[in-house]
């Protein structure tokens, strides 16, 4: 399998299979692969000629050091992952100076107002970390094609935004939360977590669950109150944010109307560790 470190070296292959007529399914990650990532992997690969996978922890996406510092790096593991696959995957580890040069800098969008809500609330300058990230690697990597999860819903719509801004060409694929029998979304975060926040952790695809069963009977103000009330005095979980948005524009609402798609929000941290996910709603 090949690895690339040198942005010019992926440059080159990629151009050259390009030039072949080849179509580059193009799988972003932090590494620290889970089955998730994998299932991305894999549909890049039925649906390109060649898939190529980029492990890089995007030190301009996070706004607390203390995640980046203990942010999991298992590049060596990643890489074994990814043979079992396909050894034709091309994988791209580049070093922050590759990707940045000597200036780690963000370019600061504007992704219509999303970028504001939920996770851009809770975490500033977070998706301009993700757009600048992203940029680049899509000008590296000239993929066809981009899978990205919904487990990561806002940054999906971000990234669909993003394309647009700058006239790229790549087309954005979003693919299905991959779940364990638990219910707990999959992150490279949750091997961070202890045996006790992993026991109380399928809590919150549990509480998303019957929020979406009870959408049609209660209103937005009880269903808010309601999934407060289930992480009071949880000893491992505290709940950051539930928010009911419209898909469209995801701002959070306080009452349903008619022919409007929704989608419910969460963040939690179990400790230092934070989780989210998310369910469509109708
Ligand atoms: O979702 C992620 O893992 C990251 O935000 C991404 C898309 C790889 C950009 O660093």
């Amino acid at each position: 399998m090949q690895v690339h470190e040198k942005r010019l070296d992926i440059k080159h292959n990629v151009a050259t299979l390009k030039k072949q007529g080849k179509t580059i399914g193009f799988v972003p990650t932090m590494g620290a692969l889970h089955q998730g990532h994998l299932a991305l992997v894999e549909r890049a690969i039925q649906e390109n000629d060649v898939a190529v996978v980029s492990i890089f922890v995007n030190p301009t996406q996070f706004n607390n050091s203390e995640d980046l510092v203990n942010y999991p790096r298992t590049l060596e593991a990643d890489v074994e992952l990814l043979s079992k696959l396909s050894e034709d995957i091309i994988v791209f580890a580049p070093s922050p100076v590759e990707v940045y040069g000597d200036h780690m800098n963000s370019i600061s969008y504007d992704f219509g107002g999303i970028e504001n809500e939920m996770e851009g609330k809770y975490r500033p300058g977070h998706f301009d970390g993700v757009g600048t990230v992203l940029k680049h690697f899509f000008t590296i990597v000239s993929p066809t094609r981009a899978y990205f999860g919904e487990k990561d819903f806002q940054q999906l719509q971000i990234v669909k935004k993003l394309v647009e801004i700058e006239k790229m060409t790549v087309e954005i694929i979003g693919c299905p939360i991959f779940r364990e029998a638990s219910g707990l979304a999959l992150s490279s975060r949750n091997k961070r977590l202890n045996k006790d926040q992993l026991q109380a952790s399928p809590l919150i695809y549990k509480v998303l669950k019957r929020v979406h069963k009870d959408f049609g009977i209660k209103n937005v103000i009880e269903l808010n109150e309601w999934v407060s009330q289930q992480f009071e005095n949880n000893k491992e979980l505290e709940l950051e944010y539930f928010e009911i948005a419209k898909v469209s524009d995801l701002r959070s609402i306080t009452q349903k109307q008619n022919d409007t798609k929704y989608r419910a929000f969460i963040a939690v941290f179990a400790g230092k560790i934070r989780l989210i996910d998310n369910i469509a709603l109708n």
